[in-house]
């Protein structure tokens, strides 16, 4: 039951909203027309029966009092006249007759007899002043009312009023209340129409919009809905949706750029890297080995001993040379203090390097960070600040650079400082996508790998400041990644 209930409810509410509205506005209409004719015709029956007998009991009560003249002169006729009259002017009045205290009739308006049974069907006592009784005939319902004329003694007037004026009555006031309300219905029908052609408009955009947008096209806006209501908000907060979606997507395709030109990049300095390498090993190295052979070989066809002492200092200070080739070939490609697990010394090595190259004041406060860093963690801050420091020597025109490196609750925190030129942050993070560059954003994936965050902070002509932290647990548990002992 219940569930043919739910079943008939979802089929019915399941229509269109128009359908919904205009069915409310005729369901409600003719709701009210129904009750508004069942009341009237509840509460004006009676009120109409009352007037029917009010009038009935003053015409007979007029006939009582002027009856006696007649009856006592034996002037039937006149009162006959006077009846006839009476019932001539009101069209309610269905019959007159009067009868002496035996129940003779004296006048009556009916011409022939009294139909059958009539006289005896109402009778008021001496003591009542009208007895009413309801006769149900073939012409309807016919109220009788019986008045006695001085007390009884003389005899009884009847009248007989039809109900059949106020049953018309009543059916042309409930006709016309019936075509009231079809002239209402229908301008409630064309009112319910207009109104749900305006409100069902921003859902009809909204679908269209959502179909839009669900093909991939963000940039599609729903038109502004003009009337302040729900279907205002609910266009405003689409749209405001769509541009939010918008933006992520931007955002999205922002950073893959960034990611793709960062790998092509990377690529490009490993494949120069590797140039440089050759080239250095071609230049220098086998330079040496082949000096080296050929003092060998010097030393192989010398005729004696003296002869092969004399070689040997030119031979030994060739493989000096290309050991210290190798060393800064080595030191160039990892800085070697990395490897010893001195990230301090390796900043303080690289900035000394950097103060004397750019003839700029670097200020150094590195703080024993008392833990025992991952090689990836020293490496990535190493890396941090090289290419902070590249970015201060090619854009800040700094004077001075701070580098603070210290340890905060078990975090690590690394800020980076220039009295330079600054730049407008939000811009130069929005416009790097299309110009290619790569450090800051270089920067910030390196710390997001460790599980930290970074922020930048500048303006023109106030300075740079870089603020790095490294939370505990990307070194404390890295010792799979090769932890370096201090
Ligand atoms: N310390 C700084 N002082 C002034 N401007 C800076 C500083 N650091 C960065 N900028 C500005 O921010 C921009 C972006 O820096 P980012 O390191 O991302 O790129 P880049 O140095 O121009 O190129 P790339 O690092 O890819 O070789 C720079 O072009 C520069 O305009
Ligand atoms: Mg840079």
């Amino acid at each position: 039951m219940r569930r043919w209930l739910v079943k008939a409810g979802t089929m019915v509410l399941g229509v269109s909203l128009r359908a919904k509205i205009i069915g409310l506005v005729v369901g409600l209409l003719l709701l009210l027309a129904g009750a508004a004719m069942f009341q009237a015709e509840r509460s004006i029956s009676p009120f109409l029966n009352q007037q029917l007998d009010t009038e009935a009991i003053s015409t007979a009560k007029y006939i009582a009092d002027r009856g006696p003249d007649y009856i006592y002169r034996g002037d039937l006729f006149q009162l006959y006249t006077l009846v006839r009259d009476i019932k001539n002017s009101n069209q309610n009045i269905r019959y007159i007759f009067l009868v002496d205290p035996l129940q003779n009739v004296l006048v009556d308006t009916f011409g022939n007899a009294l139909p059958a049974g009539l006289l005896g069907v109402n009778r008021v006592n001496p003591s009542e002043s009208d007895h009413i009784e309801v006769l149900s005939t073939e012409e309807g319902l016919i109220r009788d009312v019986a008045i006695p004329i001085s007390g009884g003694k003389v005899g009884t007037v009847r009248i007989g009023m039809s109900e059949k004026g106020l049953v018309q009555a009543k059916a042309k006031m409930l006709s016309g209340l019936a075509v009231t309300t079809f002239a209402v219905l229908f301008v409630g029908i064309i009112l319910a129409f207009i109104l749900s052609r305006i409100l069902a408009t921003p859902y009809r955009r909204l679908i269209a919009a959502t179909r839009v947008v669900s093909t991939g096209d963000l940039s599609y806006r729903v038109p502004a809905w003009p009337i302040k209501d729900e279907g205002s908000e609910l266009t405003q907060a689409f749209n405001h949706m769509i541009h939010k979606m918008e933006q992520s997507a931007q955002e999205i395709e922002d950073l893959c750029t960034l990611r793709r030109g960062l790998t092509e990049k990377v690529m490009q300095v490993q494949e120069e890297e590797r140039r440089h390498l050759a080239r250095e090993l071609h230049d220098e190295t086998s330079q040496s080995l082949a000096s080296l052979r050929l003092g060998l070989k010097y030393a192989e066809e010398a005729q004696n001993l003296e002869e092969i002492k004399m070689r040997l200092p030119e031979v030994r200070h060739v493989l000096d040379d290309a050991f210290d080739g190798i060393r800064r070939l080595v030191t160039e490609l990892r800085p070697y203090v990395l490897d010893d697990g001195e990230l301090g010394q390796a900043i303080t090595h690289y900035a000394q390097e950097f103060q004397s190259r750019y003839s700029m004041e670097v200020d150094l406060t590195l703080d024993d960070v008392g833990f025992e860093l991952t090689r990836e963690v020293a490496s990535s801050l190493y890396r941090i600040v090289q290419e902070v420091l590249t970015n201060v020597a090619r854009h800040a025109r700094a004077t001075q650079v701070s580098i603070i490196l210290n340890q905060h609750s078990g975090d690590i925190s690394l800020t980076i400082e220039d009295d330079g030129v600054g730049f407008d942050v939000p811009q130069v993070l929005a416009e790097r996508v299309g110009q290619r560059k790569y450090g800051l954003f270089g920067i910030q994936e390196r710390v997001m790998v460790l599980g930290g965050s970074s922020q930048i902070e500048s303006s023109p002509g106030q300075g740079t400041t870089i603020y790095v932290k490294i939370p505990g647990e990307a070194f404390k548990h890295g010792q799979n990644h090769g932890v370096i002992s201090r």
